[in-house]
């Protein structure tokens, strides 16, 4: 794999990174010749994708201050600099009307999706970023711009993580960018509850004519990291196969929408 965007000599630290999304941004990250740091819960997991990208991987959950903590302090031992780091890891639960959402599975979401982000860059700002720069991209959602059966929870927590992302970038310039990335569907296991009972359908109402693999996302990140973004901090960067337009479109009705009202059960 060749990548236009040169990375050769920063290093990133990727979360969530052992498959979907976040694992073909790290991919693609090592391939533009970023060294990279992944992370996990499944220790065996982050392993295995350490060995494969040729980087460093450090096991936990971003829930855990202490782990995030590790994963900067790892990087800088191993590595000697942070240039990037992908705000990717995330949790869909808990699923299901908010007027029965437990106050401590609510909390999960918003630790796990909002306050993990800002730690990490909090700790890679003080240790490294605040001197010598770098960028930041958080993995938002296209659902963060409208509300969805069932997703209350995720839907609010990655709003926040979106107006997260415009407070930083307007508190951490110049010398770090931070942007975020917007997908629609991908083809994942956190989203295969929605895609996989009716994907022709979800792709026959989308402009762009199919769902989403993880390398599309993966090239966007890839873009916002490198130095090509230099003049942009602060933008959400939509990357969903015309979800948002679709309305304008032939086609009718949401059929992502009337999966998660019907079918969803999402997964940990
Ligand atoms: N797929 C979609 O359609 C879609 C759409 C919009 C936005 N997104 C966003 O894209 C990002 C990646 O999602 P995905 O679909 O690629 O999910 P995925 O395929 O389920 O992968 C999730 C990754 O994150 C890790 N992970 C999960 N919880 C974690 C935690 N608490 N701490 C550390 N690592 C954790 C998983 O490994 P372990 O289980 O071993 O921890 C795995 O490596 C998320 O931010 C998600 O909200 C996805």
């Amino acid at each position: 794999m060749t990548s236009p965007y040169r990375l050769q000599g920063r290093t990133a630290i990727v979360t969530g990174a052992t498959r979907g999304i976040g694992h073909a941004v790290a991919r693609h990250l090592a391939a533009a010749g970023a060294l990279v740091c992944v992370t996990a819960r499944d220790a065996e997991e982050v392993r295995r994708t350490a060995a494969e990208l040729g980087g460093v991987g450090a096991a936990g959950s971003v829930a855990d201050p202490d782990h995030l903590r590790a994963v900067v302090d790892l990087t800088l031992r191993e590595f000697g600099r942070i240039d990037v780091v992908v705000n990717n890891a995330a949790t869909n639960l808990p699923y299901g009307p908010l007027m029965d959402v437990e106050p401590l599975a609510w909390r999960e979401a918003f630790t796990v999706n909002v306050e993990a982000p800002l730690r990490l860059v909090q700790c890679a700002w003080h240790a490294w970023m605040r001197e010598h720069g770098g960028a930041v991209v958080n993995v938002c959602t296209e659902g963060a711009g409208h509300v969805g059966p069932n997703i209350g929870a995720y839907g609010t927590s990655k709003a926040a993580l979106l107006h997260l992302t415009q407070q930083l970038a307007g508190e951490l310039g110049p010398k770090v960018r931070v942007n975020s990335v917007s997908p629609g569907l991908v083809r994942t296991e956190m989203a295969r509850f929605v895609w996989e009972p009716g994907e022709e359908e979800v792709a026959a109402g989308l402009p762009l004519g199919r769902i989403g693999e993880p390398e599309d996302v993966a090239r966007a990140v890839v873009w916002l990291a490198s130095d090509a973004a230099e003049w942009v901090t602060g933008a959400d960067l939509l990357v969903d196969g015309g979800t948002r337009v679709r309305a304008a479109g032939a086609a009718t009705g949401s059929a992502v929408q009337e999966h998660l009202r019907t079918r969803g059960t999402a997964t940990p």
